[in-house]
């Protein structure tokens, strides 16, 4: 007896499309910020999306000097170049090309990036991810890794995927582990005309971010390019569905889970009421967020 399997999958097209706008953190260095802007504060549970992009040493070279954070996680892949990081728990490494770093805040760490080159092309991404009221005074954790420990699933003659974070459907899984929202973040490299389909939690925030090229997303009506450089919130569905329309062409996926809780934040400080934003200051000014640390000159 053969049942019919009807195959229903709801295609996650695009359902906005973000540019940013310049922005400028740290020392001074200039980004281009896309989530946590007038236009969109956030979008649970990505709290912020920054693209730095720059071969002007003038650009980035003063960093990320020490800062503090509390209450969610920061993620910085490096799409070229190199970072030495540092912070107050005692981790210490250079994130280099290929490379991610992810670290929990939780009830606070103080944290300096600071670019490990003077000269030639920087280029990453930092994005933010909230943790939920019972982890935001967790104790602070931190991963890294290189670009040879993040596995890569190839798709066809033209395509492939670094998995970062999350599982293919051919069970290929990333390093990144264990955290609360249940992130996918994939670096995905697809052939000019290569299709490329893979499942995506329903009901979770998807991101699709172009690095090259452009891509074409199919969608419950039909397809939206997405040049490069842009961001794509992905509508609700359960699959993704994209073709390369370019030469070349790589974006950074990630999806993770919402949390539904209320946003309080400000500056470095992502909480769920003022008071306990307005305790985070408190907490770091008097020293009680975590042990402060300065860069000695080389
Ligand atoms: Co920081």
């Amino acid at each position: 007896m053969n049942a019919v399997v009807e195959e229903r999958r709801r295609l996650r097209g695009v359902q906005r499309m973000l540019r940013g706008q310049p922005a400028m953190d740290g020392a001074g260095v200039r980004l281009t910020r896309v989530i946590g802007t007038p236009e969109l504060d956030h979008l649970d549970p990505f709290l912020l999306f920054d693209v730095f992009e720059s071969d002007n040493p003038d650009d980035y070279i003063a960093g990320f000097p020490p800062h503090p954070h509390r209450g969610f996680e920061t993620v910085t892949y490096m799409l070229a170049g190199h970072l030495e990081h540092r912070d107050s728990v005692g981790n210490q490494g250079v994130i280099e090309t290929g490379g991610v770093q992810w670290m929990t805040a939780g009830r606070g760490i103080i944290h300096s990036e600071m670019p490990k080159q003077a000269d030639g092309l920087l280029r990453g991404v930092q994005i933010w991810v909230n943790l939920p009221a019972h982890l935001k005074m967790s104790e602070p954790a931190y991963r890294e890794y290189d670009a040879n420990q993040i596995p890569e699933d190839t798709m066809g003659a033209s395509s492939s995927v670094r998995v970062v974070a999350g599982e293919t459907a051919t069970g290929v899984t990333g390093p990144v582990s264990g955290v609360v929202t249940q992130p996918l973040f994939w670096d995905l490299v697809v052939g000019a005309g290569a299709e490329f389909t893979e499942s995506i939690p329903d009901g979770h925030t998807a991101l699709l971010f172009v690095v090259e090229g452009e891509m074409a997303v199919r969608g419950q009506d039909g397809e939206s390019r997405v040049p490069e450089r842009h961001l794509a919130i992905l509508a609700q569905g359960d699959t993704l569905a994209l073709r390369g329309a370019a030469a070349r062409n790589r974006a950074l996926l990630l999806a993770a889970a919402p949390i539904g809780e209320p946003v309080a934040r400000s500056g470095p400080f992502v909480m769920n009421t003022r008071a306990e934003v307005i305790q985070a200051f408190n907490d770091y000014q008097s020293g009680r967020l975590a042990r402060p640390y300065t860069l000695e000159k080389e």
